[in-house]
């Protein structure tokens, strides 16, 4: 594609903090951010600089044919570094952008919304899980998901409106209990509209260098003990998914997690979308599945080859977003196009931009006689 114009523009995200947004042919993409990012992502920041970085990018780009890799080799070759450290967020919002005006493909088999229900951690709340997730494993339909999440997410509310605070920074539910309370209490409603739980633990937060550290329930773990409690709540709870059970530099107990339970054990922090760091995993075979978010490795094309790399390695790819969100709808467009069986794009605030876009596509294909159906989900 021949690159006639591209620009930078200061946006603002759902934290109220500034991002990047970028157009490449006029067409529109801005860069999310984490709050609980692992220390191996790529740059996030907004350059101060931006100003000069976009008028020297246009010089270099500007009238240029491109394909998404030799864009994005353009862009980590101006940068001078593969985590983008002197253009930071710019990077994602450019190659997303690239993305868009090339256009996605879409297949007919729509992702399972794996919703964030109650939260804590730092993304707000009082629980030092960060994420109580659910998944409407028995719905037959992308819009029968949706309704069965929003419901659990507001009988869960009702219910239990006495001890509900608020929401946090994902739209997550903001309670007064501890983690095992909200494990049990939202098992009972999940359960019932035929959904199972999973959990984000984003253990690097807890880890203070010895131990995992729940100050609600008075626990700190050593890592041999945090494999107990994990497998204990797995069994209790009947989880299906596991993200990030250990810190982001612990390769052995994710693989003793994988290998003792029959869970989805998924790596962020972990793996942070970086095809090195998955290959690592594969070959000590810790976990089976990745969290994607193109954002953690700076550019599209290298967000796909990890895609790529885990599918052939039978490790479930679930595309995310992060905390700090606009409305952006590139990963939804993502898991259309790469038959990505698993999106985390949150249940209520700006997060639905997400969930509507897929909710819209679904109609559109039935419309059209396209009979889309929801992916294969790995059974467990
Ligand atoms: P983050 O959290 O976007 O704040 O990093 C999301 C997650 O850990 O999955
Ligand atoms: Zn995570």
């Amino acid at each position: 594609m021949k690159v006639e114009e591209i620009s930078v523009y200061e946006a603002i995200n759902s934290r109220t903090n500034n991002t990047v947004a970028a157009e490449v042919n006029g067409k529109l993409a801005f860069a999310p951010s984490g709050a609980s990012a692992g220390t191996y992502e790529a740059s996030s920041f907004v350059p101060e600089d931006m100003k000069r970085f976009e008028e020297e990018l246009k010089e270099k780009i500007e009238g240029g044919e491109f394909d998404q890799r030799s864009f994005d080799e353009a862009l980590i070759d101006y940068d001078g570094s593969e985590s983008l450290e002197k253009i930071g967020s710019m990077g994602i919002a450019l190659s997303l952008a690239f993305k868009l005006a090339e256009g996605y493909e879409k297949n007919r088999y729509f992702p399972y919304p794996l919703g964030n229900a109650v939260g804590g951690g730092e993304h707000g709340g009082n629980t030092a899980i960060q994420e109580f997730l659910i998944l409407p494993v028995e719905a037959e339909s992308f819009p029968e998901a949706i309704e069965i999440n929003s419901k659990i997410y507001r009988e869960f509310r009702e219910k239990h409106s006495r001890k509900i605070m608020g929401m946090n920074d994902e739209g997550a539910l903001v309670t007064k209990m501890d983690d095992e309370e909200t494990l049990q209490k939202l098992y009972k409603v999940a359960e019932k509209h035929g959904a199972r739980l999973g959990l984000d633990i984003a253990a690097n937060e807890l880890w203070n260098g010895e131990k995992y550290v729940y100050p609600e329930m008075g626990m700190e773990l050593s890592p041999k003990q945090q494999l107990k409690f994990v497998k204990k709540i797995i069994d209790e709870y009947n989880l299906y998914y596991v993200e990030d059970p250990f810190h982001e530099d612990d390769y052995y107990n994710h693989k003793k997690l994988t290998v003792e339970t029959g869970c989805l054990i998924v790596g962020d922090d972990l793996f942070v979308t970086n095809e090195k760091r998955l290959g690592k995993g594969i070959e000590k075979g810790s976990c089976n599945s990745l969290i994607v978010k193109p954002n953690q490795v700076g550019v599209v094309s290298k967000t796909y080859k990890t895609i790529e790399k885990a599918v052939e390695n039978d490790y479930v790819p679930v595309v995310s977003h992060r905390s700090g969100e606009t409305c952006d709808t590139s990963i939804s467009k993502i898991a259309l196009e790469k038959n990505i069986p698993i999106i985390k794009a949150g249940i209520a605030d700006i997060r639905i931009s997400k969930l509507n876009e897929l909710l819209l596509e679904w109609q559109r294909m039935e419309k059209a006689g396209k009979n889309p159906e929801m992916g294969d989900l790995p059974l467990l």
